[in-house]
Order: structure tokens, then C-alpha cells, then sequence
């Protein structure tokens, strides 16, 4: 088991979803507002809270936990998806993931997600 977490630009996460939604067996995912800044430290754009004289940039998390062999296809629906090609288009990454429960049934592992 994997998770592959994206952080992307918010006005992408329309697009995302539905490229995710089409892959065949996709499990479903978490979405979450957060801020952050990568390499240009906050200069990318218009769009800035300003806090502690460190701009952080509004973007959104993705977290999805999948079998093994659906992450290259999902890893690649996000990118093709989610790129623009200017700074800020965000980064994605893949976990181990441990150990999995799903609370209705008890199943566990692969069987829970
Ligand atoms: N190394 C990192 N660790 C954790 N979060 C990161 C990291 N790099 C980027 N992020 C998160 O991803 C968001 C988008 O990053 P961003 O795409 O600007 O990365 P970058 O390294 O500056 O590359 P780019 O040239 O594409 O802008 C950031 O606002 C931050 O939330
Ligand atoms: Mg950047």
C-alpha cells in the first residue's frame, strides 16, 4: 500500500478530481486547504497571506491511499492534470503506508482501501 500526496494550485483541484475519478478502481481521496512555499520562498504570485514577514501561498493536499500498482497511473493523472508549467504548480509524493483499517467492516491492508 501506498499514499501518494499532491500539493497543488486550488483552482486545479476541479480538474484533478475529475481526471481521478475516471481511473478505473480509484479508492478516493482527502482534501485539505493548506499554505506553503517552495523554492521562490512566496514571489510566485498575486495571491499571498503575509504572515511573520514570510509570505505562504494558499494551495490545496491531496491524500490518497491506493494499491501498489495504481499509483504510477494516479501519479500521472495529477501531473499531466495539475501542470501549467509556471512556479508554484505544486509537487507530488509517494509513502509506505503501514498498516490500514476500514472502521465498518475491520477488513485490513489492501482489503480496507
Ligand atoms: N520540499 C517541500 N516540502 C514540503 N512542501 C513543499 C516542498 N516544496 C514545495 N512544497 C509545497 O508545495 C507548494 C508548491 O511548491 P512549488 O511548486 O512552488 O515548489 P518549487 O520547489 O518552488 O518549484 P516551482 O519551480 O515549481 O515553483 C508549496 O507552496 C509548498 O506548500
Ligand atoms: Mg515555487
Amino acid at each position: 500500500m501506498k499514499e501518494v500526496k499532491a500539493i497543488i494550485q486550488p483552482f486545479k483541484l476541479s480538474a484533478v478530481t475529475r481526471a481521478l475519478q475516471e481511473i478505473p478502481g480509484f479508492p478516493g481521496m482527502t482534501v485539505s486547504d493548506c499554505m506553503g512555499f517552495g523554492k521562490e520562498k512566496g514571489k510566485e504570485g498575486p495571491h499571498r497571506v503575509v504572515e511573520d514577514l514570510i509570505d505562504y501561498i494558499p494551495k490545496v493536499r491531496i491524500e490518497i491511499m491506493l494499491k501498489n500498482e495504481m499509483v504510477d497511473t494516479v501519479v500521472e493523472a495529477i501531473t499531466k492534470t495539475a501542470h501549467t508549467g509556471n512556479p508554484g504548480d505544486g509537487k507530488v509524493f509517494v509513502y509506505d503506508i503501514e498498516k490500514a483499517v476500514r472502521i465498518k467492516t475491520l477488513e485490513h491492508g489492501e482489503e480496507a482501501i
